[in-house]
């Protein structure tokens, strides 16, 4: 790459930063559907434009809700130690939802996580939508089946899919995974060590086709 073209795509990579900080700033007042109303805030998308991977998940949760960052409570504990076996900088991805409120029912002190309906995700895609063109990712990981639905634009069996890239007509590779709550479901240690490691497996493989 000639120096000019550097300095090219150095302002290119500047001007998204911004526009994806104003994108943010603007999804913070979202209503684009009801979750907004019993949510804290909105919990929009890090990480850097030109990411080499997108971690897309299904929402945030009570903690997320909370903290006001993607991916901070516990299934962000095991994304981090699977990134962390992977050997992948959290700070070089960008990590973030198809949903971007905590959708949840009330029992007593706790909210329980409810999953977003199909009109809440598609409501929910114009942020998205934003986020990957701005993002500009090389390859999208869809950690559990709504956020590969809401990328996809159709359901998917993910124990035939997961771990195979599929291409989008705008030219866009989506890998789908497990989410890593599901890690965290499994019944007993040996389920869950077996369900870590093959999130492991996934991700790498995630990142070594980002690579190529
Ligand atoms: N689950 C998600 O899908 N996203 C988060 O940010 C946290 C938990």
């Amino acid at each position: 790459m000639s120096p000019r073209q550097a300095t090219a795509r150095r302002a290119g990579k500047g001007n998204a930063a911004k526009e994806l900080r104003e994108i943010a700033h603007e999804a913070a007042s979202c209503e684009r559907c009801p979750l907004y109303r019993d949510a804290t805030q909105t919990i929009f998308g890090e990480g850097p434009v030109g990411a080499l991977i997108m971690l897309v998940g299904e929402q945030p949760g009570d903690q997320e809700d909370r903290q006001g960052r993607p991916f901070v409570g516990p299934a962000g504990r095991i994304l981090d130690s699977a990134l962390a076996e992977v050997g992948l900088d959290r700070a070089s991805a960008y990590v973030t939802n198809a949903v971007k409120h905590f959708k949840h029912e009330q029992r007593g002190k706790r909210r329980l996580h409810k999953h977003p309906n199909r009109g809440e995700v598609t409501a929910c895609r114009w942020w998205l939508d934003r986020e990957l063109a701005l993002v500009d990712p090389k390859l999208i990981l869809a950690l559990g089946t709504t956020a590969a639905h809401a990328l996809l634009n159709r359901p998917i069996v993910l124990g035939q899919n997961r771990g195979r890239v599929i291409g989008l007509e705008n030219g866009r590779r989506v890998m789908a995974t497990i989410h890593p709550s599901a890690v965290l479901r499994m019944r007993d240690d040996a389920a869950r060590h077996q369900a870590f490691a093959e999130f492991v497996a996934d991700l790498r493989e995630a990142v070594r086709i980002a690579r190529t």
